[in-house]
């Protein structure tokens, strides 16, 4: 960073201004108080609905937060794409794509739907991130695995101690019907792997959901991902490209709930949100951010989340297209 900042090699050169414009959205973004706490989940609901936090981490390590950035939240939905990438680390995109589908469902997260072949729709909705999770080292006891992906995130958060929330993980599996019902689903299909373990599998997926964080490591994830799988912080190298392609293609039309669309054509980059009002948002090259914000709209995005993303690509051009 600093030799780059030296020579003026910097993504961003003025950061400062940068940081500043961003300060003005954040303020104004502050003020919109709709939506509504998740509530399907006892311990989502009593989180305080006015937090707010952003965090942006560019390819070359700048970083600057706003708001709540170091209190921790769980990543929900927002674990989908990193399980993903380390199913096709795994297994490669022929062998998971025999698994999972990769087209927008159109429908809620949590719909009973599947593909004409049987097969969940895509990796970044429930039913395809309980495959992706059937799919992350099935030859290692469930300690290992929990493990893999929890030392994943840490990588990816530049070496950063995660959290797991216990209550949150426990309430989430007292209300799983929903879940059960379509991992049940899919096994009368036949699309899970040989000799997969369905209550394990979904444990594990429960255990993913209830891992914590904050805006200010997880902008990190996110520049992980802007910078092609590897960490700008470490300069680790955690994911491949190609992993990292799919998952961003996939992150850019199936992210945000059924709002994918919507999304993509107004803001043009991928995200994926999760139901505590987590929001990671990748613009590929350049940075990572990651927001919190727990007021919900309709389709289980945060509020507060969108509108940024909306006020960011209206100032800066940084829609893809
Ligand atoms: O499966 C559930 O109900 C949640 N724990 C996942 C939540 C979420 O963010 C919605 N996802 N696509």
């Amino acid at each position: 960073l600093v030799k780059k900042s030296l020579t003026e090699n910097l993504v961003i050169p003025d950061f400062e201004s940068f940081c500043d414009e961003l300060g003005k959205i954040f303020r104004e973004t502050l003020k919109n108080n709709n939506g509504k706490v998740a509530d399907y989940i006892p311990q989502l609901a009593r989180v305080h609905p006015d937090h707010f936090a952003i965090s942006v981490c560019t390819v070359d390590g700048q970083r600057y937060s706003f708001g709540d950035s170091k209190v921790n939240f769980c990543l929900q939905s927002s674990c989908k794409p990193i399980n993903y990438c380390l199913a096709l680390e795994e297994l490669g995109e022929e062998r998971v794509h025999s698994h999972i589908g990769r087209e927008p469902s159109g429908q809620s997260f949590n719909e009973l739907a599947l593909n004409s072949k049987g097969l969940p729709h895509n990796p970044m909705i429930n039913a395809g991130a309980m495959m992706s999770c059937s799919l992350i080292d099935r030859e290692s006891d469930i300690a290992d695995r929990f493990d893999k992906v929890s030392k994943t995130w840490q990588a990816l958060c530049g070496d950063k101690q995660i959290s797991f929330n216990n209550s949150v993980y426990l309430s989430e599996r007292q209300t799983a019907d929903r879940n059960f019902a379509l991992a049940y689903f899919m096994r009368e299909k036949n699309a899970f792997p040989e000799r997969t373990n369905l209550t394990e599998t979904l444990e594990f997926y429960f255990q993913c959901c209830s891992i914590e964080s904050c805006t200010s490591d997880l902008s990190v994830a996110a520049a992980s991902l802007a910078n092609a799988g590897t960490n700008p912080l470490t300069g680790k190298v955690i994911f491949g490209a190609s992993t990292v392609q799919n998952c961003l293609s996939l992150m850019l039309s199936c992210g945000m709930y059924d709002f994918s669309g919507e999304f993509a054509f107004k803001i043009g980059l991928p995200a994926k949100s999760g139901v505590s009002g987590a929001l990671m948002l990748v613009i590929p090259n350049l940075m990572g951010i990651s927001i919190w914000s727990p007021r919900l709209d309709q389709v289980g995005n945060t509020v507060r989340g969108v509108e940024f993303c909306r006020r960011l690509v209206e100032r800066f051009s940084f829609h893809q297209y």
